[in-house]
């Protein structure tokens, strides 16, 4: 669970901790994901740098959230929290095919396992979806020696919190496809912080890392995009 904290610019954040358990790889796919997201005109919260000072543990009375605090010191990320928002559930809310697509699209290019009925890590607010949790996503960067065959993988949507309403893939692959060049996945992988990617091994320095993650989006995006999710009554 991420924390609720205020930033010292006074505004609300949920805060992924890097002390966690899924590790700092966790962060890493959250901040290049989200960004993507944000660049491909997808509704996800503003993310922000969160710089914790493990002092501030001392007065948290409860003592899980004490020891996130104690190994989360430094660096972690923050998403804008949405005051008021619900858990979507697709059952109680509509999507429009065009939307749906979309999304599917995008958690198609980015391997997303964590967008399920059971478990769909999307948020109502305002009236509108708002995309959150992509740390299970870029799973390749956990086995970089195995990453090319990740490039070709096909996303399985069967379980897919968006698979019942009908997802135009072809409409969200025209528009978004033109957009998903190595321009913009470098300025999503520009917003990863050096100190995520500084100490990973068999790479020189973080842009070196940075390189790697837009090497393997522009392999997924160039085609052939076989990796997307075959529908029921899709033409694909
Ligand atoms: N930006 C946000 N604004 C409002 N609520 C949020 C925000 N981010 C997370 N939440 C709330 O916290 C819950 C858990 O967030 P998130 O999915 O990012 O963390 P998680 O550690 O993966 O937890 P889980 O394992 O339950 O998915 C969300 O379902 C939502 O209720
Ligand atoms: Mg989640």
């Amino acid at each position: 669970m991420p924390g609720l904290v205020e930033g010292d610019d006074r505004r609300l954040y949920a805060l992924k901790w890097s002390g966690a358990a899924q590790g700092r790889k966790a962060l890493v796919a959250e901040v290049l994901a989200g960004e993507l997201g944000r660049e491909l005109g997808l509704p996800v919260p503003e993310l922000v740098r969160i710089d914790l000072d493990p002092v501030l543990a001392r007065s948290e009375p409860e003592q899980q959230i004490q020891e996130q605090m104690r190994a989360s010191g430094g660096l972690n990320v923050g998403l804008a929290f949405l005051s008021g928002a619900l858990n979507f559930d697709p059952l109680c809310f509509e999507v429009d095919a065009a939307l749906a697509g979309r999304v599917l699209w995008f958690d198609a290019l980015i391997g997303n396992v964590d967008r399920s009925w059971r478990n769909p890590n999307l948020l109502v607010a305002d009236g509108g979806l708002r995309l959150i949790d992509h740390g299970a996503s870029l799973i390749f960067h956990h086995h970089w020696p195995g990453a090319a065959a990740w490039t070709r993988r096909r996303y399985d949507a069967g379980d897919h919190a968006l698979a019942r309403f009908a997802p135009d893939l072809a409409a969200a692959d025209r528009a978004l496809a033109p957009l998903a060049t190595a321009e913009l996945f470098a300025t999503a992988a520009a917003r990863i912080p050096d100190e995520f990617l500084h100490d990973e091994p068999g790479f020189e320095s973080p842009d070196a890392v940075r390189a790697a993650y837009v090497a393997q989006l522009c392999a997924r995006a160039a085609g052939p995009r076989d990796w997307l999710p075959v529908l029921p009554d899709s033409p694909r």
